[in-house]
């Protein structure tokens, strides 16, 4: 089977915990070649671990066999990283978010285009199992004509361990601009939200950075008791509208407890959706008709013996029918890649390449995601109304499949 030869730049955690396990062994399209870090003990480590060459960023970028740049780095060193490699003609695959800034954002696709190559970014969890399940209940109607979104994640990024930031420059991106609440989860559930209901016409909010001063509270870290600043808003509460005439909340705040909240609601029901940031949650659908036993109540059909307790009467069946004219039930996941895929997105691009299609993953997706964190601050600061400046498409659904383990491949390859 034909590959594509990919060089990994930034071999940090998410690229020791999860990337380059499914780079080397999910994803049969994807071949690594070899990998980059400023720090040279992680690259020595990957290229030890996995059989692999270990480089220097400008030896990835002039490799003339290496097709994709694999961006691993933090936030801070997308817009650099990502830029030379579309200069070098290298289709790219990066990390979320695109880049911190919608200015930074904008020049990289800007880039790509005039480069002719192929740019695509995380997340990529949209393309798993319940979120592509989700995809094909909301596009077949199961609720019916979607009407309001609803996203509210909050947590508080405790930093607790005695670890904590330690090495700011490598890094803990929670602090930084380009990292925190909006762009890592938020960056979730806005792809996410993209997918299910295409793009987004206006934004508004309210909120920002509520609580940049925080405390180490660690007493084991050498800087317990001290202050220290968080750079980025930590709290935003965002009205949107998309184009389709859905309109939303998207609360994001690290400044408040745990919740997680994420649903669609439509002219026929609800949908109940999981977390966007894993491959695997439960999904539920609440509308009239959705339970089979209340169903048959509603029809008013003569009960069966099948369908009936000894101790029901007539009279309890009309009751609960009234009682209950919706019902919650969950939904089969239908779609493969139910388990920890990250780099999914890299191995759809590769198909992508090799096939002559659009990727799932492309840069118009992250670039308006950006652009919607952008809008949002902006709308904080000024007040009024932000207009969406760019649109993309909604990415081609991915077909549901009864394929399990390697087998699963086969659904990207279209
Ligand atoms: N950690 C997670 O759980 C997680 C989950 C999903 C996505 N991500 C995303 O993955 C990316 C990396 O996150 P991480 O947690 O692995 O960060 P990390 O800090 O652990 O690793 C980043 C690595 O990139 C290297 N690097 C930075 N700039 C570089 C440059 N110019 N050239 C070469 N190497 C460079 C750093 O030295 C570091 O080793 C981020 O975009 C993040 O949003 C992280």
């Amino acid at each position: 089977m034909k590959k594509v030869k990919v060089g990994v730049i930034g071999c940090g955690g998410i690229c020791r915990s999860t990337y380059m396990d499914n780079m080397m062994y999910k994803f049969n399209v994807i071949e690594v070649v070899g990998c980059a870090d400023l720090i040279d003990s992680r690259a020595q480590y990957m290229a030890d671990t996995y059989g692999i060459k270990k480089m220097t960023n400008e030896e990835i970028y002039n490799d003339p066999e290496i097709q994709v740049v694999v961006n691993l780095t933090y936030p801070e060193s997308h817009f650099e990283v990502t830029a030379e490699a579309l200069k070098h003609g290298k289709h790219v695959y990066c990390e979320k978010m695109m880049a911190p800034t919608f200015e930074e954002a904008k020049e990289l696709a800007r880039l790509a285009e005039e480069n002719h190559v192929s740019f695509t970014t995380a997340p990529d969890t949209f393309l798993g199992a319940w979120e592509q399940s989700a995809r094909k209940y909301l596009d077949d109607g199961i609720i019916g004509k979607p009407v309001t979104v609803h996203a509210q994640i909050t947590a508080h990024y405790e930093p607790s361990t005695p670890y904590f930031d330690l090495a700011p420059k490598y890094f803990f991106f929670p602090l930084h601009y380009g990292g925190g609440f909006p762009f890592d989860l938020g960056g979730y559930y806005l792809h996410e939200m993209i997918n299910l209901l295409g793009s987004v016409k206006r934004v508004t909010g309210f909120g920002g950075n509520l609580n940049p001063v925080r405390k180490y509270t660690n007493p084991r870290h050498p800087k317990y008791g001290e202050d220290f600043i968080v750079n980025t808003p930590t709290t935003l509460m965002a009205a949107l509208e998309f184009e389709n005439g859905t309109v939303g909340t998207f609360h994001i705040s690290s400044d408040s407890n745990h919740t997680r909240h994420f649903e669609i609601t439509g002219t026929e029901g609800v949908l109940n959706l999981g977390d966007p940031n894993s491959f695997s949650s439960l999904i539920s659908v609440t509308r009239a008709g959705a339970d089979p036993k209340a169903e048959k109540i509603a029809a008013g059909q003569t009960p069966t013996s099948q369908t009936m307790k000894p101790q029901d009467n007539e009279e309890d069946i009309q009751n609960l029918g009234e009682a209950c004219p919706t019902q919650t039930v969950q939904l089969p996941i239908l779609h493969g890649y139910s388990s920890s895929s990250r780099g999914i997105g890299l191995a759809d691009m590769c198909y992508a390449l090799l096939n002559g299609r659009k990727p799932r993953c492309h840069y118009d997706i992250g670039l308006h995601a950006i652009e919607v964190i952008h809008g949002i601050q902006e709308s904080c600061t000024t007040g009024r109304i932000y207009e969406m400046t760019t649109r993309c498409e909604r990415p081609a659904p991915i077909r549901p499949s009864a394929l399990s383990l390697t087998g699963q491949e086969a659904t990207l390859d279209d």
